[in-house]
């Protein structure tokens, strides 16, 4: 699923609080040991790789705290996705800079997308700054941290075609206990023009199967019951053997994954239109604990906008995927989207049609944002970023509001059907309420009364709004006296 720092979600008030602020480490309490401090922004995939960073530098001595005040060492994993993301990074680097002047002992280091976007001229924009590592770099952090602390600047951002971080167990940071994300592959190896990850993530590679299942059935035994398998593009997971005796593809992965325990859920992102195939759907269906929830970015309803965004597929055939997916996993399937307002030469025409698409299809949530110019990519270098800022905004807006409807719409929907709930802790608002999401990734609050994160339970639907469903466990008796 797309960013977390950065998007327009339209969000639940659960979620909302979330949103603009970074994930940040928990405080683990291994005494005698060196502090870090890791706050993640961007995508899931970038929280994931934190989790290997905290592992990889826990054989150092390392252990993770919250507090960036006791931290000897400070890095922040960063997004480059959008301006404003990078924007954000270079805000809190100028407030940490007191913390560092005050103890000079203090190391900051950049990691991530924005770190390989920028290599060392980080290091000039940025005094603080002294270790700059790009995402493929991170089994160089232990060099890299000593050639820091004898009072040199770092920096390595070396992309790899191999590295997967396979062998590595990641710690779970600001974790829940009950839903974990497991990266599948890394990378990207689509050129759509707007988009800076093939350059800041490297070509496409993907994980051994065998590591994959193995890190789900580890969770499943640790007492985790979901997990999501990630990449940029998961229909292109393609992995095969040394000797090429055994290929797995993104199917033959999530039927794998599913036969874990039938009480581990399995969701996945990012699906791609032009990637997804009817055996992955048929795969969906054929296992009840795999979600039935697709995340399909559609970025533009018009054909015209798509080409030039190197899409490779054009509006028919993002409709035909649609009409797929509720053959095969019903109308109740949930569909998400990406969509950016605004890119080089939209017209209001091709503005109405993208709110025309989202008509057509009715999502049940979307991450929506405006078009921000990648120095760099292939629209930077050969289109013009010529839609007005005030455009760009209004255009959005109207998205937004559209997708407002179409949730709300999707959401009534459900109200007064039972629907299967894992609990993932307590609502936002009150211990009093707990929450958890349904199938089709829709959060759920209801009444705690014995139940406890973890379970689940099925949840009697009674009202919504645009981003939550509310409900109360379902009691057969009680409810069907009511009816
Ligand atoms: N791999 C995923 C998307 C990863 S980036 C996919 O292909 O769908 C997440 C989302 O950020 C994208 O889907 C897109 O909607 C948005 N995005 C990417 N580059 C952007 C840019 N330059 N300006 C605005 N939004 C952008
Ligand atoms: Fe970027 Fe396109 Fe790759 Fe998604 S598929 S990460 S939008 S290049
Ligand atoms: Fe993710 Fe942002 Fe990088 S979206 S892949 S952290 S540019």
């Amino acid at each position: 699923m797309g960013i977390v720092a950065e998007s327009l979600k339209i969000l639940s008030e659960e979620e909302k609080n979330n949103v603009d602020e970074p994930m940040v480490t928990v405080d683990e309490l291994t005494p005698g040991t060196r502090k870090l401090y890791i706050e993640s922004y961007g995508c899931q995939m970038n929280f994931a790789d934190s989790e290997i960073v905290a592992s990889i530098l826990r054989n150092e001595g390392f252990s993770t705290t919250s507090n960036q005040h006791e931290a000897e060492l400070i890095l922040l994993n960063t997004c480059a996705i959008r301006d404003n993301a990078e924007q954000k990074v270079r805000n809190r680097l100028t407030a940490l800079d007191p913390l560092k002047k005050k103890n000079p002992n203090v190391k900051i280091g950049v990691l991530g997308c924005m770190a390989e976007r920028l290599k060392s001229k980080l290091l000039d924009e940025e005094k603080m700054v002294d270790m700059v590592v790009g995402p493929d770099a991170y089994r160089d952090l232990p060099n890299l941290i000593a050639e820091v602390e004898e009072g040199h600047k770092a920096v390595n951002v070396f992309l790899s075609r191999e590295e997967t971080y396979a062998d590595i167990s990641p710690i779970r940071l600001d974790s829940n206990g009950v839903t974990a994300f497991i990266s599948i592959m890394r990378g990207c190896n689509n050129m759509c023009s707007f988009c800076v990850v093939p350059y800041t993530r490297g070509r496409e590679r993907s994980r051994d199967a065998h590591t994959i299942v193995k890190e789900a059935a580890d969770l499943f035994e640790k007492g985790y019951k979901e997990v999501t398998l990630l990449g940029q593009n998961v229909d292109s997971y393609n992995w095969e053997n040394e000797d090429k005796s055994e290929k797995v593809n993104f199917a033959g992965l999530l039927d794998r994954v599913a036969r874990v325990h039938p009480d581990l859920r399995v969701r996945f992102s990012t699906s791609h239109p032009k990637d997804i195939t009817d055996e992955v759907l048929f795969t969906i269906k054929k296992h009840d604990n795999v979600c039935n929830y697709v995340h399909l970015p559609a970025q533009s309803g018009s054909s015209r906008i798509l080409d030039l965004m190197n899409r490779t597929y054009d509006r028919e055939w993002y409709v035909g995927k649609i009409d797929r997916i509720r053959e095969i996993l019903g109308e109740d399937c949930g569909i998400s989207h990406d969509m950016i307002a605004g890119f080089c030469t939209e017209t209001e025409e091709d503005h109405q049609e993208t709110l025309s698409l989202m008509d057509y299809v009715q999502f049940d949530y979307g991450y929506m944002f405006f078009y921000s110019e990648r120095p760099g990519t292939p629209a930077a270098k050969k289109l013009t970023d010529d839609i007005p800022e005030e455009i760009k905004k209004r255009r959005l807006n109207e998205i937004i509001a559209r997708q407002r409807d179409h949730s709300y719409q999707r959401n009534l929907r459900e109200t007064g059907k039972v629907h299967r709930v894992l609990i993932e802790g307590f609502s936002k608002k009150t211990e009093e309420e707990l929450k958890g999401r349904n199938d089709q990734n829709k959060v759920v609050v209801f009444p705690k009364e014995n139940y406890e994160k973890g379970q689940y339970v099925d949840v009697m639907i009674t009202g919504c709004t645009t981003g939550t469903l509310i409900g109360h466990v379902y009691k057969e008796e009680a409810d069907l006296h009511q009816s």
